[in-house]
């Protein structure tokens, strides 16, 4: 399963990128407006730190007007992924740009019926919201499954990206369903190492390598 971080904020996007786990990232409107930095310039300098897809959300309803901003986005690097509402003017606007060679990932997808369409509609990516999905009273892992079973019946290519991820279960069922990618905020990705059997594992083998006296690096 590939990893995408869930952010825009450029020291945690390069703290990630350090350990070899970053697959790729993915922005909103509302992380840009988090991180209070300029839209186009946030966006070059990710795109520098992973040769994986940047998402980049378009902000305009209609149609003409996604595609005029999906032009200038795309122009930013090789890995922009424009990413696009779960709407009739969205999906018209991935089929074009999808037809054309760009990635597109279809957001905001709540519903298995609405990953169909955007599968359809040519996405690279559908981004499945769970941590929301579970917020309102839905289950966001069944509903996991459920893209999951219709991509394979019909042989979509289009990857599940799951998406508004909250904590680790989220990241261990999407991995036992199968996901392609998940994307979650550094800090939850960060809290995947952590075990406390580990801690104190460590801390057993350092108090009995003390008692031996000696170092390894001399
Ligand atoms: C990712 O592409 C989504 O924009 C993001 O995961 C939404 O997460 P949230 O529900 O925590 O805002």
């Amino acid at each position: 399963m590939k990893f995408f971080a869930d952010t825009a904020e450029i020291d945690d996007i390069k703290e990630l990128a350090a350990t070899g786990l970053l697959d790729g990232v993915t922005t909103n409107p509302s992380l840009i407006a988090k991180s209070g930095r300029d839209f186009m310039e946030v966006t070059r300098e990710i795109c520098g730190l992973t040769d994986g897809p940047v998402s980049a959300e378009v902000v305009a309803l209609d149609h003409a007007t996604m595609m005029k901003e999906a032009e200038v986005l795309r122009k930013i690097a090789d890995n922009v992924c424009i990413k696009v509402p779960l709407t009739i003017d969205g999906l018209k606007t991935c089929k074009a740009l999808t037809e054309d060679g760009t990635m597109v990932n279809v957001t905001l997808c709540f519903s298995a019926n609405q990953a169909l369409l955007a599968a359809k509609a040519g996405a690279t990516f559908i981004s499945p919201f769970v941590g929301r999905h579970d917020d309102n009273g839905f289950d966001g892992m069944e509903l996991i499954s459920d893209i999951r079973l219709i991509y394979d019946n019909y042989g979509f290519d289009t990857e599940i990206l799951v998406a508004s991820v909250r904590h680790v279960t989220h990241v261990l069922e999407s991995a036992k369903i199968g996901a392609d990618v998940m994307t979650a905020p550094p800090k939850v990705i960060k809290s995947l190492f952590n075990h406390i059997l580990t801690d104190k594992g460590i801390e057993g083998f350092l108090a009995d390598w003390e008692k031996t006296g000696q170092s390894i690096t001399g």
